[in-house]
């Protein structure tokens, strides 16, 4: 069955030439893009949706998430905004609400913030373990996330349990803990932060994950400068996630893990010698009345960056994309064409998926171009420029999941 959606006032590919298409169509078949162009040149197809004049997107990607919880921290949130500080404390909080939740509530829970996410334009979504924090709670989160997402993260290094030697839980995240979680999860990530997990914790946790085989990220430089960002480029991780707090050495750190890349032309999954994305959390910034990430400045410097809602209970209790670009636009001084493809391309990147092949189907996500999986996101407005024009309006019209029409 192929579809052909026609009358696109503008098409933001995203893809790598960094396309905008006016007057344009997009023809899905099956799961996937089979062709793009002019609306006058738009073969025929067997059946059609008139855009009406709106704008197409891909479909967001977000790549940082924490949708495996239960419980609530209001009253945390209302101390926050009365001026007490953000601490790693609180995830032990929604530990506890976790533990006593059974697997149907807690599945039930997570696809509900799937289906709200998905709703508001998100196609393709990461999300974390990191509330279970012993063998058998973080493997039923790995598990659940599993069923309920694109792409699962193991973050048994979110927190040192209360009660717990530091050095005798990081001895369990990387052994029993890994081997419970590993047949769920392709990703691996550490809090490494004061509070947290230190630099040698953090560096016992990515060497043991990594020969296991899983990709690596790193939650770092949230709340102060620190050994996050030193580390997840030393470790060639994927992405690290925060980045508030950034020296000149971590951003030219950065910058020059993406000095050989090969800009995305390689085949295949992910690309030739990519370095680590830097992923920026502005809803996160805002709820924690962090300084926002120095967008703009990792940018300016030739750093690839991600925009990701960060969706947990404690500091970002949002899944909302076009909130972050918003944001990202209004205070972070970046273009809205940058924002969007930082929401869309980059989440891709920092997850591996910014390049696929046809054949397999590992398709890429995260940009419109044939061959890539259908995830598309209609706007109720003729162009992207209105996400940041009309701020906090619901302007997600339609929303194509792996061609499959999810709004
Ligand atoms: O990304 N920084 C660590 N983890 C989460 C917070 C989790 C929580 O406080 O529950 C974050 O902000």
């Amino acid at each position: 069955m192929s579809t052909l959606i026609t009358n696109i006032a503008e098409l933001m590919t995203q893809d790598r030439d960094h396309r905008v298409l006016q007057d344009a169509a997009v023809v899905i078949e099956g799961e996937r893009i089979a062709w793009l162009g002019q609306a006058a040149d738009a073969p025929a197809a067997d059946q059609s949706v008139d855009a009406g004049g709106r704008a197409l997107l891909p479909g967001w990607v977000d790549s940082h998430t924490h949708l495996i919880f239960a419980g609530d921290r209001t009253a945390e949130f209302e101390a926050r905004m009365a001026g007490e500080g953000y601490s790693a404390g609180g995830i032990a909080v929604t530990t506890g609400a976790t533990r006593s939740t059974g697997d149907f509530d807690l599945t039930r829970l997570a696809l509900g913030r799937v289906a709200e996410a998905v709703s508001q334009g998100t196609t393709y979504l990461e999300t974390k373990t990191g509330y279970g924090l012993d063998i058998d709670n973080e493997a039923r989160s790995a598990r659940i996330a599993s069923t309920v997402v694109d792409e699962v993260t193991y973050l048994g290094a979110h927190l040192v349990p209360a009660g717990m030697d530091a050095e005798e839980y990081t001895d369990l995240v990387c052994g029993p803990m890994l081997s419970a979680v590993r047949p769920f999860v392709r990703w691996a990530d550490v809090f490494c932060e004061r509070g947290a997990f230190t630099e040698d914790q953090s560096r016992r946790v990515l060497r043991a994950c990594r020969d296991a085989g899983l990709g690596l990220r790193v939650h770092g430089n949230q709340l102060g400068e620190g050994p996050g960002v030193r580390l997840a480029v030393e470790f060639g991780a994927a992405s690290v996630d925060h980045v508030n707090y950034l020296s000149a050495a971590d951003v030219d750190a950065l910058a020059a893990s993406w000095s050989g890349w090969d800009g995305g032309t390689g085949a295949g999954r992910g690309s030739g010698n990519r370095g680590t994305v830097a992923t920026c959390l502005p809803a996160c910034d805002l709820s924690t009345r962090q300084p926002l990430a120095p967008g703009r400045e990792l940018l300016d410097a030739g750093v690839q960056i991600a925009l990701a809602s960060n969706c947990n209970p404690g500091t970002s209790y949002t899944s909302s994309m076009a909130f972050c670009v918003t944001t990202a636009v209004l205070q972070m001084r970046l273009s809205v064409h940058e924002a969007v493809r930082a929401a869309t391309y980059g989440g891709a990147l920092a997850l591996g998926r910014e390049s696929g092949n046809d054949v397999d189907g590992e398709r890429a996500v995260g940009s419109i171009a044939v061959g890539h999986r259908a995830d598309l996101h209609l706007l109720n407005a003729p162009s992207a420029t209105h996400l940041a024009y009309r701020p906090g309006m619901p302007l997600t019209h339609a929303v194509w999941r792996a061609g499959v029409r999810a709004r």
